[in-house]
């Protein structure tokens, strides 16, 4: 049964006793396919990845092809005028990761926020054109496919096109998104965009200025983005508007790899994205300062569990606003922030009778330092590869300014620069020096596109937007797989919790059991359901034991998985 999605129960053979006696339960497991799989926001941009791997390309070619059909499939974070990271394992066991990540134009300056009481002037870094970074997501495209790709550029971009052209169908939540944003299109852009449109669930929306600006970077390559007629047209409209970047700014660009972060966790390999993503660090941090424990002894999702676990995010968020930035920039003590003696040091003073204050909590101190809406898309290939990742236009549309002669959204990633030290950006996430406003500085993110690999095997992908509560989400799905033996969709429809250090509370989904409330508040927890009617959108694929894939589609969107 190829590309067709179904949730489906397989009564299980009971295997494992735990405890004396358990039920034997049913099991409910996600799409499951034999050797190949994409799991992404849209049906469409997941059925294209596994085209092209049917037609011999291999996860990165895949990686490609998906994420151009997720611009056109899914506009409110698939991007061209955005960025991403991407961190992938080939068959024998070598990783790496690529930053295509956003960066400051060349004009920024330190108090672009601020106004003259050096006050943030509320939104100037979240909507509108002077919020937009240096995208470099066709950088990335075009990096990926140089290493390692293996079909022609053109046959990776020519399905997108032909999706442009024809048209994509809308959903009952898109409808809903678009209904949403209207008036901040409105604003942003100074005038009606198409998109502006009313658009009901079912209807088809076509976009063929993005077709053209698809076929013009099949036909001229990379430099057809960033020095090329779509240069032109970004520039223009974007100073027509009043923003700052320039050509130079486009000519400069440059995606980079780097090294990704890998640690290990209780027997298990996590490979997760490097700075400037806070990503990979923080979910080190976190499954380091909890690995001592054993989990398993607390139910899933317990008083207890939730109060470990906010422990140490509380200490990993903390360490985050002060040490994490771009590395280009910045030095990030790595090694010592994710060491076991240092985060043995971090988790002394938890104490299970009490919530400890935020406000007692600083960033700890390391020795020997020197100085100083996003979608998440996860394949893997016949031949073994995996790839995940995290792609972002930061909030949902980014800036809300649209290049409408190109067809696509501009980021508000700027935001994710701190404005002034000790202000909150739009996730309440805190920064420091180290993520100031700099010229060309990649902003600090929370992406974390991460690969799990298990005695030299390759065994989970996955990976989640949700701006600060990226990292947690990720995290929580970790530990539902290898801690509680959840299968890959039932582990990714779970309810999910959050703490950031600050503000000091603790984040709920709706759907989450209230019972475990009053154990918390007793211990001085406080809670916040208000506003978080999700927490992340993970897709995720995990390798079954006998070699096939199941995919986590994250039920919280329209997300679906395909294979072969
Ligand atoms: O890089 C980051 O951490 C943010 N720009 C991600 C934004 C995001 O996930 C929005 N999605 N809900």
């Amino acid at each position: 049964m190829k590309k067709i999605i179904l949730l489906f129960f397989i009564p299980l053979l009971f295997i494992q006793c735990k405890q004396e006696i358990e039920q034997p339960k049913e099991k409910e497991y996600g799409f499951i396919a034999d050797s190949a799989m994409v799991v992404s926001a849209r049906i469409e941009a997941s059925n294209i990845g596994v085209e092209i791997m049917e037609q011999g390309g291999n996860a990165f070619d895949a990686m490609v092809a998906t994420s151009l059909a997720l611009v056109v499939t899914y506009p409110f974070a698939g991007n061209i005028g955005g960025g991403g990271f991407m961190v992938y394992r080939l068959n024998d066991g070598t990783s790496g990761a690529l930053d295509y990540r956003e960066k400051a134009p060349l004009a920024a300056t330190q108090d672009m926020y601020l106004d003259e009481n050096g006050n943030v002037i509320e939104g100037k870094s979240i909507l509108g054109v002077m919020a937009v970074g240096t995208p470099g997501t066709i950088a990335g495209l075009f990096e990926v496919h140089k290493k390692f790709g293996t079909l022609p550029f053109e046959k990776l971009i020519q399905p997108s096109i032909d999706l442009a052209e024809k048209g994509v169908v809308v959903t009952e939540k898109q409808a809903k998104r678009l209904a949403k944003y209207r008036v901040l299109f409105e604003e942003a852009n100074k005038r009606i965009i198409f998109l502006d449109t009313t658009w009901n669930a079912s209807d088809t929306i076509k976009y063929p200025a993005l077709a053209n600006t698809f076929k013009r970077i099949r036909d001229h390559g990379e430099k057809e983005f960033y020095t090329g007629k779509t240069a032109d047209i970004l520039v223009e409209y974007i100073q027509q508007l009043g923003g700052i970047i320039t050509k130079e700014d486009l000519a400069k660009y440059e995606a980079k790899w780097r090294n990704p972060i890998s640690f290990s966790y209780d027997g298990n390999k996590i490979i997760s994205m490097s700075p400037p993503s806070s990503g990979g660090i923080c979910i080190a941090q976190i499954l380091k300062s909890i690995e001592p424990y054993e989990i398993q002894q607390y139910k899933h999702n317990s008083p207890k569990y939730i109060q470990l676990i906010t422990e140490a995010e509380r200490r990993a968020y903390a360490d985050r606003a002060h040490y994490l930035g771009d590395p280009d920039f910045v030095n990030i003590p790595v090694d010592s922030l994710t060491s076991n003696s240092y985060l043995t040091t971090r988790m002394a003073d938890f104490n299970w009778s009490k919530a400890t204050a935020s406000s007692s909590i600083s960033h700890g101190s390391i020795t020997g330092y020197e100085s100083n809406e996003t979608t998440h898309y996860s394949i893997i290939d016949k031949f073994g590869n995996a790839v995940s990742v995290t792609t972002t236009l930061n909030g949902a549309y980014g800036s809300k300014v649209y290049v409408e002669k190109g067809g696509f959204f501009l980021n508000n990633e700027m935001d994710d620069l701190s404005a002034k030290p000790g202000v909150p950006n739009m996730f309440g996430l805190i920064g420091a020096e180290a993520n100031a406003i700099a010229p060309e500085k990649r902003m600090l993110s929370s992406m974390t596109p991460t690969i799990v690999e298990k005695n030299g095997k390759l065994k989970m992908v996955l990976g989640s937007p949700g701006g600060s509560t990226i990292i947690t989400s990720v995290m929580q799905n970790i530990l539902n797989v290898l801690e509680y033996d959840m299968t890959m969709q039932e582990s990714v429809s779970k309810p999910r919790f959050h703490h950031q250090w600050l503000p000091d509370d603790i984040k709920f989904e709706p759907a989450f059991d209230t019972l475990v409330f009053a154990p918390l508040k007793k211990l001085g927890y406080k809670i916040d359901q208000s506003n978080s009617p999700v927490i992340g959108k993970v897709d995720a694929i995990l390798v079954l034991p006998d070699g096939r894939l199941e995919g986590g589609a994250d039920p919280r969107g329209d997300d679906k998985a395909a294979g072969f």
